[in-house]
């Protein structure tokens, strides 16, 4: 029948759209691989080795760029990619409005915390915490109602204590090996991090029969590595 083949042809120039995935480089890139593998994206040629910044995947119309982490909300939230991976800190710290989060990854897991030296007393006064999350940090004691001062850093939050540079820094904490190694220590959580699935609101829209089923395989490749880690 035409009309059902009218359909079909539509539905089929529809699954078809051009998809750009942003993945943070560093150190959610290498967990990230596996979970689109399971989802059946696989970049055409190794990311690791090298300089490029697209990669062709086994799908002609889906392509996957690498980029700074922070960078990734930008991407998405601006229309330069529908889909990307980034921390839940960097998410908060960008505090996008036109961003969904549609899944929790469970990669790339630490908290956000305040932390200081470990023979620090209390503060007298105004504080002054370093850290690279100045929003986080700056909603944070305001919701206690606390007034601090804040300097940005990029990197090596740990040194500012013992410099003299500030009283606290807001960082991540995994292990918390960085911490003890420079005889600072943990003093407030802030939050849970783990890396996010983030789509674009128009992209949601406008592409989302071809979203809908990367989102489904990629919570199941989730919940698959879940169980996997639980048997162990
Ligand atoms: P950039 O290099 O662009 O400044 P970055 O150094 O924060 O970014 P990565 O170190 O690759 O980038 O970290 C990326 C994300 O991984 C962070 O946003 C956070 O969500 C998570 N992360 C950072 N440090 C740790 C850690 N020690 N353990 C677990 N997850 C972490
Ligand atoms: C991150 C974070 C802490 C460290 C925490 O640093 O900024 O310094 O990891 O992890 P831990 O509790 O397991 O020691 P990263 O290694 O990414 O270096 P950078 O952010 O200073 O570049």
């Amino acid at each position: 029948m035409p009309g059902l083949n009218f359909l079909s042809g539509n539905e089929t120039a529809d699954m078809k759209q051009n998809l750009t995935i942003a993945l943070s480089k560093g150190r959610i890139l290498k967990d990230t691989l596996p979970l689109l593998e399971a989802a059946d994206i696989i970049p055409a040629e190794d990311i690791f080795s090298s300089r490029k910044l697209i990669f062709d995947t086994n799908h002609d119309n889906i392509k996957l760029v690498v980029i700074r982490a922070t960078d990734v909300p930008t991407y998405v939230e601006h229309g330069g990619a529908d889909m990307g991976v980034a921390g839940k800190d960097v998410l908060l710290e960008y505090g996008a409005k036109g961003l969904y989060e549609p899944l929790d990854l469970d990669i790339a897991r630490c908290r956000l915390m305040v932390a200081g030296m470990k023979d620090a007393g209390e503060v007298e006064g105004r504080m002054t915490v370093a850290t690279k999350f100045v929003n986080i940090t700056k909603e944070f004691f305001a919701r206690q109602g606390r007034q601090v001062d804040i300097i940005k850093l990029y990197g090596a939050m740990e040194l500012a204590p013992i410099m003299g540079l500030a009283d606290r820094i807001v960082d991540i904490v995994d292990t918390g090996n960085t911490l003890r190694a420079n005889g600072l220590v943990p003093m407030e959580d802030i939050c849970y991090v783990s890396s996010r699935l983030v789509v674009g609101k128009a992209a949601l829209k406008m592409k989302h029969r071809q979203i809908q089923p990367i989102i489904e395989q990629l919570a199941a490749a989730v919940d698959a590595r879940k169980e996997r880690s639980e048997q162990i």
